[in-house]
C-alpha cells in the first residue's frame, strides 16, 4: 500500500490504473479511523478494483471555535487498518498541498446546508463541499463512499455531484454502532468512561424515535418531543438539535408523509458534540 502526500503522485497512480482498465473507489476521511470507516473501505474493495483512502483533517470545514487543533490524529494506526483491509493507496496531504496561499475558490450550497449542523456550524458544509470536489477532481474516482451517520453531509454530496455534473457515483453506507448502540465516531475518544455512558442517550433516543415512526406515528412534533425528553433525562447531555427533516431537502417537516431523516446533535459534558440519525422511507 502506497502512502502519498502530493496531488501529482495520486494523479500518476490513478492514471496508470485507469490505463489498465481498473475502476477506482475513493473513501474520503479525516483519519483516526474506526470500524465505520473500515466498512466504507470494505465496500469500496467489493465494488472497485482499487481503493484510495484520503486522510486529511480539512481546516476549511472547522469554525474558529471548533476542534481543529485537538482533532485526533494517528497516521501509523490508520495505515495499519487500511493495509489490513487492502486499501491500495492513502492520500495524506499537508494543508498547503490542498490550499495554496492564493486559494480563493469555494463550492457552496444553500437549502440543504441551512438547517441541522449548518445552523451551528455555518462554514462547515462549504468546507466539506470544497474539499470533496477537490478530492473528486484529484482522484477522479468511479465511486466514492460516505457514511450515513453524517446524513446531511451525504445528502449534500449527492446534491453537489448532481448539480455540478461531477462524474462519480456516491454510495451511502449504513451507520456502524458499538455493541451498546453508540454510533462509531472519532470524536467518541473525547469522552471519559462516565461521559461515554452518558452518550448512550443519543442512540437510545434514536431507537425510541425510530420505533415510534415505524409503528405509524406521523406527527413529527410528537417524535421530536419524545426524543427530546429522553435526551434531557441525561444531565450531561445538552441538545443542539432534534429534528425531523425531508430526506431530499434537509428542511424540517411537520407530517411524516415522505422519506425522512430524523437527526440529532448533542453535546456531552460540553466536551464532544456527537450526531446520530435514522432514515425512514415508508
Ligand atoms: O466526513 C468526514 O470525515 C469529512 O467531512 C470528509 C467527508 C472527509 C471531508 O473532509
Amino acid at each position: 500500500m502506497k502512502i502519498v502526500s502530493t496531488i501529482k503522485e495520486v494523479r500518476e497512480q490513478v492514471k496508470a490504473w485507469k490505463k489498465e482498465g481498473l475502476t477506482v473507489g475513493l473513501v474520503p476521511t479525516m483519519g483516526y479511523l474506526h470500524e465505520g470507516h473500515a466498512s466504507l473501505m470494505k465496500k469500496g474493495k467489493e465494488e472497485c478494483d482499487k481503493v484510495v483512502a484520503s486522510i486529511f483533517v480539512n481546516p476549511m470545514q472547522f469554525g474558529p471555535n471548533e476542534d481543529l487543533a485537538s482533532y485526533p490524529r494517528d497516521l501509523d494506526k490508520d495505515a495499519t487498518l487500511c493495509e489490513s483491509i487492502g486499501v491500495d493507496m492513502i492520500f495524506h496531504p499537508e494543508p498547503e498541498e490542498m490550499y495554496s496561499p492564493h486559494f480563493c475558490s469555494y463550492v457552496d450550497m444553500n437549502v440543504l446546508t441551512e438547517d441541522l449542523c449548518g445552523k451551528t456550524r455555518p462554514v462547515h458544509f462549504r468546507g466539506v463541499c470544497t474539499v470533496c470536489s477537490k478530492l473528486f477532481n484529484i482522484v477522479q474516482p468511479d465511486k466514492a463512499f460516505f457514511g450515513q451517520k453524517d446524513a446531511q453531509q451525504l445528502a449534500i454530496i449527492k446534491r453537489m455531484v448532481e448539480d455540478l455534473n461531477i462524474d462519480v457515483e456516491i454510495i451511502g453506507c449504513p451507520i456502524v454502532r458499538e455493541a451498546d448502540g453508540l454510533a462509531k465516531s472519532s470524536r467518541n475518544t473525547y469522552l471519559n468512561e462516565e461521559e461515554r455512558k452518558a452518550a448512550l442517550v443519543l442512540s437510545q433516543s434514536i431507537f425510541l424515535g425510530q420505533k415510534m415512526v415505524e409503528d405509524g406515528e406521523t406527527d413529527a412534533k410528537k417524535v421530536v418531543a419524545a426524543m427530546t425528553e429522553k435526551i434531557q433525562s441525561e444531565p450531561m447531555a445538552r441538545i443542539d438539535y432534534v429534528k425531523v427533516v425531508d430526506a431530499m431537502t434537509m428542511q424540517p417537516i411537520d407530517v411524516i408523509d415522505r422519506p425522512i431523516v430524523t437527526a440529532i446533535a448533542v453535546y456531552i459534558n460540553e466536551k464532544a458534540r456527537l450526531i446520530d440519525n435514522f432514515s425512514f422511507d415508508k
